[in-house]
């Protein structure tokens, strides 16, 4: 067993972390104030080949590993969960579905088009009554010739407006449930595809999450994504390798929430001594550190076992749920370490806080991580 990085591993974290301090990091706190998605990071990002970390290079990716991919998330979401969270829809939620279970020529077309970073992608399952329970979508796909013709909506879509390429999921046999429901890759410039309302969040405001709608969208038989009625298992299984990109921008937060505190009490002085020097808030650095520490374990243990091709769902689960209450517990550790001044936007530790809730949330709430780990036990 060995806990050390490669040497192309830790390439790539000093190349991120270099990018995120210089290119990221300036604006993140504007970028958040005014809601605003920013193209040009995400070019900057393709030039790099950050958009393209685990995919092979004959599909226009870099062909590093699952371990690297979940090291630039991190990195990224030390200094802005938003930049984190595109690059982590991108990469696991789009372009993964379609790296296993694309066709030859879906993989030239579309995930070349990802890797490369020219198009953004997304991923649509959620809809306004199906959130938890994502079987019970309603979005219908119904073959005419050789298209499928799309009718209905999705909600809370990351990168929702700003992608080009949308992997979603719709219902072709009512009766059948989750075996009823298939996936398929949308252009944004299809016919019958608009974007809804955005939404305005209480955090990760400079990752766009909109509505998405179908209307008569007649989508190619040639993007279907996988067989019909296998979209349900391309949905989960996406979101088995999706947790532990969250995982990763959770580690990330609570890392910068903790980097921010550390600065702060080396500085701050009450009662004539620098407040680190005081056990009660030093203990709170300890702890804080400590879990983010198991939490980054668990994140790369799961990326290294889908590296490995061994199962990685229950143990991705599981490193969301750590890390995803980690990062809530430690940002508002942060906040408080911070006293008055944590509560305000002169210092970063409130965006923090704000940023890690999502975590929580999104990709399945903590509670449904609960359910897939331990149905994943029962079965065992
Ligand atoms: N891999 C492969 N197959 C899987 C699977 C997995 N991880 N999980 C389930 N399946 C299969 C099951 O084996 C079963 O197949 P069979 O019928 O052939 O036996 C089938 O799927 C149905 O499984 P369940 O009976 O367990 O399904 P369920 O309806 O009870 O739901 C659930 C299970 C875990 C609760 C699931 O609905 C779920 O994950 N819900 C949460 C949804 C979610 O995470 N949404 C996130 C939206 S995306 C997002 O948030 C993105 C973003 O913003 C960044």
């Amino acid at each position: 067993m060995n806990f050390l990085l490669t040497e192309e591993q830790e390439m790539i974290r000093k190349m991120v972390r270099d990018f995120a301090k210089k290119e990221v990091a300036p604006t993140a706190a504007e970028r958040d104030e005014e809601e605003r998605f920013d193209r040009e990071i995400f070019d900057k990002m393709a030039e790099l080949g950050l958009t393209g970390i685990p995919w092979p290079e004959e599909y226009g990716g870099i062909g590093a590993d699952y371990m690297s991919y979940v090291i630039a998330v991190e990195e990224l979401s030390r200094v802005c969960a938003s930049t984190g969270v595109t690059l982590s829809a991108h990469t696991s939620l789009a372009g993964w579905p379609i790296f296993k279970f694309g066709t030859e020529e879906q993989k030239q077309v579309y995930l070349r088009a990802l890797a490369e970073g020219t198009k953004i992608g997304a991923y649509g399952l959620t809809e306004p009554g199906s959130g938890s329970d994502a079987a019970a979508m309603k979005t219908t796909a119904v073959l005419d010739g050789d298209h499928y013709v799309l009718n209905g909506s999705k909600i809370f879509i990351t990168n929702g407006g700003i992608a080009d390429i949308y992997v979603v999921f719709a219902v072709t046999d009512p009766a059948a449930r989750h075996k009823g429901v298939t996936a398929f890759i949308v252009d944004a410039d299809t016919p019958g595809f608009s974007v809804g309302k955005k939404e305005h969040k209480l955090g990760i405001r400079s990752s766009p999450t909109t509505t998405i709608l179908f209307e008569e969208c007649r989508v190619p038989v040639a993007n279907r994504l996988g067989a019909e009625g296998e979209g349900f298992k391309i949905a989960m299984m996406t979101l088995d390798g999706g947790r532990n990109g969250i995982a990763a921008q959770a580690v990330g937060i609570a890392q910068g929430a903790l980097d921010a505190s550390i600065d702060y009490v080396k500085e701050r002085k009450q009662f004539g001594k620098s407040i680190g020097q005081m056990q009660g808030i030093a203990f709170k650095l300890a702890d804080m550190a400590t879990k983010i520490e198991a939490s980054r374990l668990l994140t790369y243990q799961a990326a290294w076992r889908e590296s490995e091709a061994l199962s990685y769902g229950k143990e991705s689960a599981m490193s969301k749920l750590l890390a995803g209450d980690t990062a809530m517990e430690v940002t508002v550790e942060a906040v408080q370490v911070f006293g008055g001044y944590g509560y305000t936007k002169e210092y970063p530790v409130e965006r923090y806080m704000r940023d890690a809730k999502i975590t929580q949330i999104y990709e399945g709430t903590n509670e449904i991580q609960r359910i897939v780990i331990s149905k994943m036990l029962l079965a065992e």
